[in-house]
């Protein structure tokens, strides 16, 4: 494999997917052949994954929601960002693995050491190699959407998305090297060029 995999990840309203589509042009503009993609959504399967969340009635229990998320990720890999990084492309990823370790591990209470296992299999081993972490209040993340319709996890008490940025704060001090943390709450262009010079360090191999 000779591409590289860059995820984002953060809370809810933490403007990853903005800052993903700026790092994506500015890439591209550096002469990077890169593509975006999404979890859960980033294929056929994964979308009706997503939907799954959105029927009346649907109430899946926290490990459900694990494999859920695991089925969609392992289908992802194989369809779609295997192959790009086989063919050298950079792949921007908004939410992985982590978000697993966050959302349903410390937001819901499944063991994370049993996600991060399960992580391992559903993602055939391929590990973001840069993960940029947009570390927010939650309050001001849900603020900031409060204008949309809200999803299944988007509803959920303010306590939950607390103990989500902490798993991701978590996860962020287990592996410095991989996980930057970004400070979100800052203007969108400032946001974006701390992005633009941890990417810059991560291709100089820093
Ligand atoms: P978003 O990235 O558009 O906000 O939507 C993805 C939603 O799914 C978000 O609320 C977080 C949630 N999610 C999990 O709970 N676990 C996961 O593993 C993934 C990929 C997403």
């Amino acid at each position: 494999m000779s591409g590289a995999l860059i995820t984002l990840e953060g809370v809810e309203g933490s403007g990853k997917t903005t800052q993903m589509m700026r790092l994506e042009r500015w890439l591209r503009q550096q002469g990077r052949k890169v593509v975006h993609t999404r979890e859960p959504d980033g294929t056929r399967l994964g979308l009706a994954v997503r939907r799954l969340f959105e029927r009346p009635g649907v109430h899946p229990k926290p490990l459900v929601e694990v494999f859920l998320f695991m089925a969609a990720r392992q289908q992802h890999v194989a369809e779609r960002i295997r192959p790009w990084l086989d063919r050298g492309r950079v792949v921007l990823c908004d939410r992985y693995a982590d978000a697993t370790v966050a959302y349903q591990g410390y937001g819901r209470g499944v063991d994370p050491d049993l996600i991060r296992e399960l992580n391992v299999r559903a993602t055939s081993g391929v590990m973001p190699d840069l993960t940029l972490l947009f570390d927010l209040d939650p309050a001001e993340g849900l603020r900031r959407i409060g204008g949309r319709r809200l999803d299944h996890f988007e509803r959920e008490a303010l306590a939950f998305h607390r103990r989500v940025r902490q798993g991701y704060l978590e996860i962020g001090r287990a592996e410095p090297k991989r996980v930057r943390l970004i400070r979100a709450a800052r203007p969108p262009a400032v946001v974006a060029a701390e992005v633009r010079a941890i990417v810059e360090d991560f291709f100089r191999g820093a």
